[in-house]
Formats: C-alpha cells, sequence, structure tokens
C-alpha cells in the first residue's frame, strides 16, 4: 500500500472525514436558514411599507380624488430613495409615478406580484426586480406601489458567497489538519508495529514508545508495556524453575539411582535389597514433594489460582493450622501458641494461604529447636528466652496479617531477600530436612493477593508475617 493510501485509510483521517462532512451540512443549514430567514424578514418589511402606502393613497384618491392623487404621487416619486408609484388611467395611460416602463400585463392583475421594471429617469437596459402590488381605484384608475428588491437580493447573495467561501475554507483546513494529525498518528503506530517485531522476533527487552502525552495511544503503550513486564517476568521465572530442577533436582535423582546401582552391584540378600528398596521410595517421596512445591509456586505465581478465590476468615485458617502442628512443636520441646481473637477476612485462595502458613510454622518448628529438640536443661528455653511459637492473625492497616514469631537463629538481614528463592537454603541449617521452597512458596502466595511476605527480626529469632489486603470490616475485641 503506498504511503497517502495507509494514510487516508487511518482511522485518525476518517474521523476528520466524518466530522468535516457533519461540519459542513451544520454549517450550509445553518446559513441556509439564516439567508432564507433574512430574506423573509425583508420581504415582510416591503409588505407592510407598501400597505401602509396603498392605505395612505387610497384615502387620497377618496378624499381628494384623481387629481389629489396624481398630486401627491408626484410628490413622493420626486423624494431620494421613494419607493416606486404608478397611476395610470383604466387604459392603462400614465397619469403620474417614477415608473418608466413594466412587464405587459402587470396592471390587469390587482395584487402582489413580483415584477421586472424601469425607472423613469433610468437609461435603457437598466431594468430591476420589484415586489410591487396593483389595487384598482374606484372609477377604473390603477394604482401600483412597490419596493426594488436589489437590496434584499444582494444580501441573500452576500450571505450565499461567506457561506461558500467559509466551507471552502473550513474543507481545505479540515484536509489539511486530518493529513498532519494521522500523519503523527501514524508514525507512532509504525514506531509501535517496529517494536512488536522485535520482540516478535525474540527480543523480549523491547518496550512500546511512549510520546509523553497522556494521550490514549500512550495508554495504550503503557498497557502493552506493562503486560510485556510480566511476560517477560513470567519467562525469566520459567527459565529460573527449569534451571533450578535440572541443578537442583539432577542431584537427588543420580543419587537415587547411584544408591540402586551399588545395592544391585553387591548383592546382600532380601534384607538388604527391602533396605535399599525402602530408601529409594522415601528418597523418591521427597522428589515428589518437591516436584508439588514446585508446581504449586508456579500455579501461585502465574495467577492460575486466581479463579479460586473467595472470601474467608484467616484467623480461622491460623487457629486451624497451628491446632494441625502443635503436636509436633510439642514433641520437640516447644509451646506454640495461636492468637487468633477475632475474625480477619480476606479474599484468596483458602488452599494456598493455608499451605503458605504451614510452611512458615514447619520453618519455626524445625528451626528453632534444631537438631531435634530444645536443650532440655534449658527448662524450655531457647536462647535463654521461653521456646515459644506464637501463630497470629490480626489487622494490620489496610492489611491482614498471618504471622509466625519464634525463637531460635533467626535469618541475618543480609540473608533475608535471598532465602526466598527457590531452593536457597543458608547454611546453618543444612542438618534439617528441607529443599529450601518452603518460602518460596509463601512469598508468591502472598504476592498472588497482592500482598507480600515479610521477614523480620524477632529479637531473637524470626518474626515472619505473610500481609494480605483485608477483604471485611475486622471485629475487634
Ligand atoms: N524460622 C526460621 N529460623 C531460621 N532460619 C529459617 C527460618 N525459616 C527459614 N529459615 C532459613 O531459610 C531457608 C529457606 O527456608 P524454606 O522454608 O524456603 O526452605 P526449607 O525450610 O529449607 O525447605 P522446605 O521448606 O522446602 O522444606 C531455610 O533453609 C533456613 O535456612
Ligand atoms: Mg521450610
Amino acid at each position: 500500500m503506498s504511503a497517502l493510501g495507509k494514510l487516508l485509510r487511518t482511522t485518525a483521517f476518517q474521523l476528520t472525514l466524518v466530522y468535516l462532512l457533519v461540519f459542513i451540512v451544520f454549517a450550509a443549514s445553518l446559513l441556509g436558514y439564516f439567508a432564507l430567514n433574512t430574506r423573509r424578514l425583508i420581504t415582510e418589511q416591503i409588505t407592510t411599507t407598501v400597505n401602509t402606502e396603498i392605505n395612505g393613497l387610497s384615502e387620497q384618491y377618496t378624499q381628494g380624488g384623481i387629481r389629489r392623487l396624481v398630486i401627491v404621487v408626484d410628490l413622493r416619486s420626486r423624494r431620494p430613495g421613494s419607493s416606486l408609484y404608478l397611476v395610470t388611467t383604466p387604459t392603462g395611460e400614465g397619469l403620474a409615478g417614477n415608473v418608466g416602463s413594466l412587464e405587459p400585463g402587470v396592471l390587469d392583475h390587482p395584487g402582489w406580484l413580483e415584477t421586472n421594471y424601469r425607472r423613469l429617469d433610468a437609461p435603457e437596459g437598466n431594468d430591476h426586480r420589484a415586489l410591487v402590488q396593483v389595487v384598482q381605484l374606484p372609477g377604473g384608475f390603477h394604482l401600483l406601489v412597490g419596493r426594488d428588491l436589489e437590496e434584499r437580493e444582494r444580501l441573500f447573495d452576500i450571505i450565499a458567497n461567506a457561506g461558500k467561501w467559509s466551507i471552502a475554507l473550513v474543507i481545505v483546513l479540515g484536509l489539511v489538519g486530518g493529513f498532519f494529525v494521522s500523519r503523527r498518528v501514524l508514525k507512532r503506530i509504525d514506531a509501535m508495529t517496529e517494536t512488536a517485531q522485535t520482540i516478535m522476533a525474540g527480543d523480549l527487552s523491547g518496550r512500546l514508545p511512549v510520546a509523553g502525552t497522556g494521550d490514549e495511544l500512550d495508554r495504550l503503550a503503557d498497557h502493552v508495556n506493562a503486560m510485556l513486564e510480566r511476560i517477560e517476568a513470567l519467562m525469566k521465572g520459567l527459565k529460573e524453575v527449569s534451571d533450578n530442577i535440572a541443578h537442583d533436582l539432577k542431584t537427588p535423582l543420580t543419587r537415587l539411582r547411584n544408591r540402586c546401582e551399588q545395592a544391585l552391584r553387591r548383592p546382600t540378600g532380601d534384607s538388604g535389597y527391602r533396605a535399599a528398596l525402602e530408601t529409594t521410595i522415601a528418597e523418591s517421596d521427597d522428589l515428589i514433594r518437591t516436584f508439588d512445591a514446585l508446581l504449586m509456586i508456579a500455579r501461585a505465581e502465574s495467577g492460575q489460582a486466581r479463579d479460586n478465590m473467595m472470601e474467608f476468615d484467616a484467623a480461622q485458617i491460623v487457629r486451624d493450622v497451628g491446632e494441625l502442628y502443635e503436636p509436633l512443636a510439642e514433641q520437640k520441646g516447644l509451646e506454640l501458641r495461636v492468637e487468633a481473637p477475632a475474625a480477619a477476612l480476606v479474599r484468596g485462595n483458602r488452599e494456598l494461604v493455608s499451605q503458605a502458613l504451614a510452611n512458615l510454622i514447619d520453618n519455626a518448628i524445625k528451626y528453632a529447636a534444631p537438631n531435634g529438640k530444645v536443650d532440655e536443661t534449658a527448662n524450655g528455653m531457647a536462647n535463654g528466652v521461653p521456646a515459644e511459637i506464637v501463630v497470629a492473625a490480626g489487622k494490620e492497616g489496610e492489611r491482614i496479617a498471618l504471622s509466625v514469631a519464634d525463637r531460635g537463629p533467626g535469618i541475618p538481614e543480609a540473608d533475608r531477600s535471598r532465602v526466598v528463592e527457590r531452593f536457597v537454603r543458608l547454611e546453618q541449617s543444612r542438618s534439617e530436612p528441607g529443599s529450601g521452597l518452603g518460602l518460596s512458596l509463601a512469598s508468591a502466595v502472598a504476592r498472588l493477593h497482592g500482598g507480600e511476605l515479610k521477614l523480620e527480626d524477632n529479637h531473637p529469632g524470626l518474626r515472619s508475617i505473610i500481609a494480605l489486603p483485608r477483604a471485611g470490616p475486622v471485629v475487634t475485641g
């Protein structure tokens, strides 16, 4: 398509054409109405004047007969800018007036009519149009009174001409304006198309140009750019996951395989095989758990889980999950305390929020009482403070905070942003089982709900908080 053809087909140009047409129709109607009304007003004015004069002259005739009428008409005819007058005998011979010639037969038709005429003092061929009234006086005399229509026609012409020229000007200006606007829009669309093509070619870092005018194209570009940002982040996440899987799952799988090979190589009888198989099953279970966790994180990160959102009481979840972990905590010599006195409504995926909270409690139990149990000799004390875990739900501004606070070693500030990444485990916790996915899931779930996972110092210990947007009023009490 040629550049001009492309330009003429733009929405901006076609809109210009439509507006131009609407404006022309509107302007033409307005001018037409104005012109016709002016014309009508002038005609009305002429009619009134002529009627008044006819009445006056008829009166003169009644009072003083034809002689007096002739004198009055003669007088009036001589005034500058006077009306048209003609008094004739019943046979049509002129007695007085300023009309030199008329269209034939005009005097035979009493009443109103438009006719061509020439004034007595005007040269030959200088005919004009006039609106006249003819009356037949008693006695058969004819009286004609009228006004020249030149003024009316001139005014009409002036308006019509002004209309024509202004419409022509509007068309030219409209087309030129439409042309420039369309060219500007087209240039920006072309720039966007170019960027889109580089993105389609695989370069996800490309962004649509934003002119900064805040118009609809800018808004579109902003939204598309935000979308690209998200797609790029998802792609990056996807790549990270596959890299993680390649690195972190390969090791346990290789270990599993080597163990089986070893068992086969050194025949140790039934019991040996059984032991090897049992270990294999246990390790496979770990692998399956890791896969499940990875899938759950992917689900939360992709936003797919948004379909299952509903309103629920987070305080209830805190109580339920807390209760579930109580025996495990007790077994490890820890006291698990639940503080969720009031309803805390949030909107979200119940299953994912429960799992995220369970991960935090699991961490607290696991890392606050390392190597199985809290030091018995310390009388249920960890780091010199009571070895309790507090699981709570409550209002925090416009958010609902689900928190788990322990008295364990905590996480050094420098490591807090790192531990939420997949498969990241701190050196100090290598002795505990785990794959480093618990906090990643909690963080992904919080973000899915428009909230965040915060890790704070509990002086001593760790306080991990899932902050979610509030769905309803929180009843405090
Ligand atoms: N309450 C805590 N106190 C001390 N360190 C913690 C605590 N919670 C988490 N960490 C540290 O953060 C790391 C990441 O925790 P995360 O829950 O993601 O993985 P994990 O517990 O090691 O394994 P998983 O949860 O997948 O079984 C842990 O390995 C540990 O080093
Ligand atoms: Mg964990």
